[in-house]
């Protein structure tokens, strides 16, 4: 296994495979620096000096490239620009050879998004042995420090045990890296009552173990105390007739204050961002007293600390 050879983790490629203990292990270690951000000297001491992190996004990104940026530099780490528009790889230089080059120049810590799923598994393959890997989105493979940091916020307003949580995820389901990472996280945290809703057209063809899929927003809205709406990621579109039009979409799976009644009354409403306000999610709902939007945000700062404090510091 690439990711970990045992505990501890060397590089964070995805959250499959890991187990609760290694989960709540980085939660416990972020919501130390949240609550207490004099704790972050203790690690910081153990960061060897030479670490540097290069961002490797070849995908746009507000909230990942620079929440990991804001992270490096509040845990002391030496950070280098990359901006794939000025890169070589416009060149014809391949990806491989770019990180090598970047390894080669002494950057340790690698943050890498791309399009491709899969690819940064390829990278940490060939990476040398100081090197540390963390996906920041790789396709519609995984997104792990957007599944921790959902995590991170459920029990930060729901509390610890996730067995007692019912989940709804909304909307692009199939293209969605951020689902499949809270899927993985989720189901190793325990929660019971996992559900996915959106157009047959954007749910996975087949059942999923532990998953209920509904074409209902209203169905699936019942009773559930956790709801994750999602961006239609039509890039990903390799049908881009997949949903008729906004309009469609918005009219039956967006999540409206009068929709959002079937939940529970305190549900949470998250989602990863960007937002496409009045199609996923309408801003009454996205601004609402419900919201944990911004919450994800902020707790996602101190979640990237700590994956980097234990990829580094163990
Ligand atoms: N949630 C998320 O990955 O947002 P960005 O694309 O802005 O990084």
């Amino acid at each position: 296994m690439i990711q970990s050879s045992s505990n501890p983790l060397h590089h964070l490629i995805t959250l499959e495979g890991l187990s609760k203990i290694q989960l709540f292990d980085i939660l416990d270690l972020a919501e130390s620096l949240h609550k207490n951000p004099e704790n972050l000297s203790k690690y910081q001491s153990k960061i060897a000096a030479h670490h540097v992190m290069v961002s490797l996004f070849f995908e746009p990104s507000t909230r990942t490239r620079l929440s990991f940026e804001l992270a490096a530099k509040r845990c002391g780490i030496n950070t280098l620009i990359f901006d794939s528009d000025t890169a070589s790889t416009q060149k014809g230089e391949c990806l491989l050879d770019t990180f090598q080059t970047l390894e080669a120049m002494g950057c340790t810590l690698f943050v890498v998004r791309h399009a491709e799923a899969g690819i940064v598994a390829t990278l940490a393959n060939h990476a040398q042995s100081q090197t540390v890997l963390i996906n920041a989105g790789d396709g519609d493979r995984a997104h792990p420090t957007q599944g921790l940091l959902d995590a991170y916020t459920i029990r930060q307003h729901k509390g610890s045990d996730f067995t007692q949580r019912s989940v709804l995820i909304v909307g692009d389901i199939i293209h969605s890296r951020v689902a499949q990472s809270n899927l993985h996280a989720l189901r190793t945290l325990g929660v019971p009552d996992i559900r996915f809703c959106g157009p047959s057209s954007l749910l996975p063809k087949s059942n999923i173990e532990g998953v209920r899929l509904f074409d209902s927003l209203d169905e699936a809205l019942k009773d559930v105390d956790v709801i994750m709406t999602l961006r239609v990621q039509k890039e990903r579109f390799v049908d881009q007739t997949a949903i008729p039009n906004e309009q469609t979409y918005a009219k039956h799976f967006g999540l409206t204050a009068q929709r959002l009644k079937h939940a529970e009354p305190n549900a949470l409403v998250m989602h990863p961002g960007p937002i496409n306000r009045g199609v996923e999610i309408e801003s009454e709902v996205a601004d609402g007293a419900q919201s944990v939007i911004l919450q994800q945000v902020n707790n996602g700062v101190y979640v990237r600390m700590a994956v980097m404090l234990k990829l580094l510091c163990s």
